[in-house]
């Protein structure tokens, strides 16, 4: 992972537009498209065949998760990505992801669990029951944001599949599919992606499987359609488009271990006392601002998930 600082003078119009105006500015841009597409063929488009990206989620605010912080532009967290699959620089997934379809989307969920089986993205999100949490997330290379993610917990999503009493991990599968995900011809990381966390972060209550940001559909350089945040983790904990969900009684080795176990842990708590062997962590730069910020222990989170790790030494697990 390559660290990009943004340089004042980078800054764009829609680095300080806000985020719905922004939104609203999107929705007119592609209304006013197909009208004058339609106007041309004779008809009018429906919704039900414009692109399923940018479409309106609906979701419950949820009050107990959430900070007043101001939030990150809807154009740095659409643009300013980290997924290999499409690329390795920041611009990338936004651009080499543009045509990627995520629908229909299946889930194998299997290993120690009761109900395994091949799930379709429909039968597994309740659309009805999505809710709204803003969260604070900080990427190992030292930047973060602030952003209102669509989704339902990870708990109430997991027990819909009744993990067995051997299932002390669950690990997370991204797709692979070099054609579709044109980065996999290249061996930067060892594909797929793979992530995991111990079964009682998975089932706390701050981890989330995400279907969405700003109140719509999550665009594809995000991790469409699903996707997870564990906010007091560095980013990419958050694996994107997933396609297998496993439960093991074994710790899975995640990518970034893999890659560089020496600079890459399982945990990745965020963590200012423990430096990255290349960078230090103490500080973060928030996108959109120029000033560093000090990083916070579990990145804000301490008071909700310190006691998962009383007991361990978090330099050895890092
Ligand atoms: N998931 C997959 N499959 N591939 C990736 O390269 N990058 C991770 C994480 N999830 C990544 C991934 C990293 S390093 C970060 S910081 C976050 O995604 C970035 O999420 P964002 O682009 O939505 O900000």
């Amino acid at each position: 992972m390559l660290i990009k600082v943004k340089n004042p003078a980078d800054v764009t119009e829609n680095d300080v537009t806000d985020a719905q105006l922004f939104a609203q500015r999107r929705s007119f841009i592609r209304a006013s498209g197909q009208i004058a597409l339609g106007t041309a063929l004779g008809t009018l488009f429906t919704p039900s065949i414009v692109d399923a990206r940018g479409q309106p989620l609906k979701a419950k605010k949820n009050t107990r998760f959430n900070t007043s912080e101001t939030l990150s532009s809807y154009q740095d967290v659409t643009s300013y990505n980290n997924f290999y699959e499409f690329g390795t620089a920041k611009e990338d997934p936004a651009i080499n992801a543009r045509h990627f379809k995520a629908q229909p989307w299946t889930v194998k969920v299997d290993g120690a669990v009761n109900k395994p089986g091949n799930y379709a993205f429909e039968d597994i999100i309740n659309l009805n029951q999505l809710e709204e949490r803003i969260y604070r997330f900080r990427c190992v290379e030292a930047w973060s944001m602030v952003v209102p993610w669509v989704g339902v917990s990870l708990a109430s999503f997991i027990n819909q599949f009744q993990p067995s009493s051997k299932a002390k991990y669950v690990e997370f599968t991204t797709l692979y599919d070099p054609k579709r995900m044109p980065g996999q011809n290249r061996a930067v990381l060892n594909w797929p992606y793979v992530e995991g966390l111990r079964m009682d972060e998975a089932m706390h209550p701050l981890s989330m499987m995400v279907v969405g940001l700003y109140g719509e559909v999550l665009p594809n350089q995000n991790g469409a359609p699903l996707r997870l945040m564990v906010p007091w983790k560095y980013g990419f904990k958050n694996i994107k488009s997933i396609v297998r969900i496993r439960f093991s009684e074994h710790q899975p080795k995640n990518t970034w271990q893999i890659a560089g176990p020496k600079e890459y842990g399982f945990y990745a708590n965020v963590n200012p006392q423990v430096d990255h062997p290349r960078w230090s962590q103490k500080r973060e730069r928030r996108l959109g601002e120029f000033l560093k910020r000090e990083t916070l222990m579990f990145n804000g989170y301490a008071d909700e998930v310190a006691s998962l790790y009383q007991g361990m030494d978090l330099r050895k697990n890092f």
